[in-house]
């Protein structure tokens, strides 16, 4: 959950450095700190607070040094402060490391160390990697890196600089990212792309249990019997303008405006580009059912196509929280497909859920929107969302995409399997590519929604209702809302509310409806016909609003869709009213509170 960069070249470290962790922010934004290697050795500055905090320490005690290694956090072990940031450096100040995962045993690494006169200076798990490492250290830096991963328990990706080696950056990893960018100038480690797009397109992936061992003009690779390892560097093809917020005042904004351009570049991607033949690989009479996990918005990913998996292909679809798959013994064989949904494909849940999946003999197909990641590569087959950076913690475009991605899945299975005849099938999937232009209509409103929204920020409760796929996409609306606005918001399936949750409803509440399935609208309608006569006020939108009763009730018209596509319509409009709700609130957006993008942590 957090943010790891590290330099070394011919320029200086410390204005990349910053650079790269501001691109890594949204990975975590408690704290933040940087170490170069100056003349005298390690020069650390570290910094509770954001990043700009740590740039005013630094602009008052400007740094330089051709290396260094920076870190962006999300505290897992220890509060937010100075001591607690990364780096850490041994008490010999003969090592410093960065680190982003969670060392499991380090209470028994730090105990042993402590018993034998070391003295730890954090509260953190990471510091205990630089003490070991000191520990451990006997002048050769790729031996000691090799005895501490072998102690350590856990996922880590780790920079380390040796006071003994002035010109040399070492990686190394196991279950958190890490790439490695290449550049004229320089070699550059770093948690995710973005942060080094400035200088180089061209990056290497690490694999687990590679060590990566870097100077100005070289990097080598070895594993842990210290053999060189062959590796061929990538080309990335996303520009930096996907990095940069484009003259918007959020990345949210952005990346919600972006929607159009991204569903028809992972549509084409997947109909006929890149991801070839969306079945490719799969027998899909073998399956006896599919089970879709992730978590949080790909979470409710997974829910809106268990509705059009089953609709079109008449399998029966469970979808489970990756957290929970995981560990609960799951009832899934050969005959299983198992879907992994992951923007990043880090999420620690996900990873052991498709782990959990791939021991059980079932068949993994990951949707992921980061090239080189974890799900990605471990998969039996993977699907890329077309989604291009995404920086916001808050998905939009990624969750957008991966919708598009399951429908067109659902589609080609269907048929497949026989259960819609090629005809359908072929206007189905024109439906799908209609979705793009009807986005763009909805994007349109965006001056109307923005004014409602601004009525909205005083709300203490919102619910969102809706039914059958409708109810679906109410689950993201609520999330959506929840994280970047603070307001409580939960989602009901219409036909709930009468179980207990009207109770709840009262004067001054409002409830978002959702009304896209035309042969449940008279049942929505009466579930908002119920809240308005308990006091609430009601926003409701769909694509098939017929003579709602006025007065308490704000619409927002989607364009006429079907409803088995129309979540994609539907969340455009509840991302902009989350938005504005947000940003009327004078929020912080991009990096709402205690949240981070990407979870490597359980
Ligand atoms: C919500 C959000 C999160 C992620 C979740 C899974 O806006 O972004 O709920 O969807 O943390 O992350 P990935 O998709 O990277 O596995």
């Amino acid at each position: 959950m957090c943010g790891i960069i590290g330099y070394v070249g011919s320029e200086n470290a410390v204005p990349i450095i910053v650079d790269g962790l501001k691109k890594l922010e949204y990975r975590g934004y408690d704290s933040a700190g940087i170490a170069v290697y100056g003349r005298g050795g390690f020069d650390v500055v570290k910094q509770e607070g954001r990043l700009e905090a740590l740039e005013a320490r630094l602009a008052g005690s400007p740094l330089s040094g051709n290396m260094g290694i920076g870190h962006t956090r999300w505290a897992t072990h220890g509060e937010p402060s100075d001591i607690n940031s990364h780096p850490h450096v041994g008490s010999k100040n003969k090592i410093a490391v960065v680190h982003n995962g969670i060392i499991e045993n380090y209470k028994q690494i730090k105990e042993r160390l402590e018993q034998r006169g070391v003295r730890f200076a954090s509260q953190t798990d990471s510091e205990a990697i630089a003490q070991l490492a000191e520990y451990y250290y006997d002048g050769d830096i790729m031996d000691t890196v090799i005895r501490v991963a072998g102690r350590l328990e856990g996922s880590y990706a780790l920079g380390i600089m040796c006071l003994d080696e002035p010109d040399t950056l070492i990686a190394v990893k196991k279950d958190n990212p890490l790439i490695v960018g290449v550049s004229e100038h320089g070699r550059f480690i770093a948690s995710d792309v973005p942060a080094v797009l400035k200088h180089t397109n061209k990056v290497y992936y690490l694999n687990d249990m590679e060590i990566a061992v870097l100077r100005e003009g070289d990097a080598r690779f070895f594993n842990f019997d210290k053999e060189p390892l062959e590796k061929t560097p990538e080309t990335v093809t996303w520009s930096l303008d996907g990095a940069e917020k484009g003259g918007y005042p959020h990345f949210m904004l952005k990346e919600i405006m972006e929607q159009p351009k991204i569903l028809r570049d992972t549509i084409s991607s997947s109909m006929t580009g890149s991801n070839g033949d969306i079945i490719d690989g799969m027998d899909a009479a073998r399956f006896g059912k599919v089970v879709i996990t992730a978590c949080g918005s790909a979470y409710n990913a997974g829910v809106v196509a268990k509705y059009v998996f089953e609709r079109l292909c008449r399998i029966s679809v469970e979808v489970e929280l990756a957290s929970e798959f995981r560990y609960k013994d799951a009832v899934i064989d050969e005959k299983t497909l198992v879907i992994l949904v992951s923007q990043s494909g880090e999420t620690a849940d996900t990873i052991a859920a498709m782990r959990e999946a791939k021991s059980k003999g079932a068949f993994t197909l990951s949707i992921v929107n980061v090239v080189g990641s974890t799900i990605a590569k471990e998969a039996d087959r993977c699907l890329f969302t077309a989604a291009g950076p995404e920086i916001a913690v808050a998905t939009t475009k990624a969750f957008s995409a991966q919708l598009v991605i399951l429908y067109i899945l659902a589609v080609r299975f269907a048929a497949r399997l026989g259960k819609v005849p090629p005809g359908r099938e072929r206007e189905m999937l024109s439906e799908i590519e209609s979705l793009p232009a009807k986005i763009t209509e909805i994007l349109r409103q965006v001056d109307s929604i923005q004014k409602y929204a601004s009525t909205c920020v005083g709300y203490k409760n919102i619910f969102f209702i809706g039914r059958n796929i409708d109810y679906a996409i109410a689950l993201e609306g609520s999330l959506k809302l929840k994280e970047i606005s603070y307001i409580h918001s939960e989602a009901y399936a219409g036909g709930e509310l009468k179980h207990g949750t009207i109770s709840l409803i009262e004067d001054e509440t409002l409830v978002v409806a959702i009304a896209n399935c035309e042969r449940l609208y008279g049942k929505i309608m009466s579930n908002v016909e119920q809240v308005i006569s308990r006091g609430a006020k009601v926003l409701l939108i769909g694509s098939c609003l017929g003579a709602e009763p006025d007065g308490k009730l704000y619409r927002i018209i989607l364009p006429e869709s079907g409803d088995l596509f129309s979540p994609s319509l539907s969340v455009v409009a509840l991302q902009l009213f989350s938005y504005y709700v947000a940003a009327n609130k004078g929020l912080d957006i991009d990096k709402p509170r205690n949240l981070a993008k990407s979870v490597t942590v359980e």
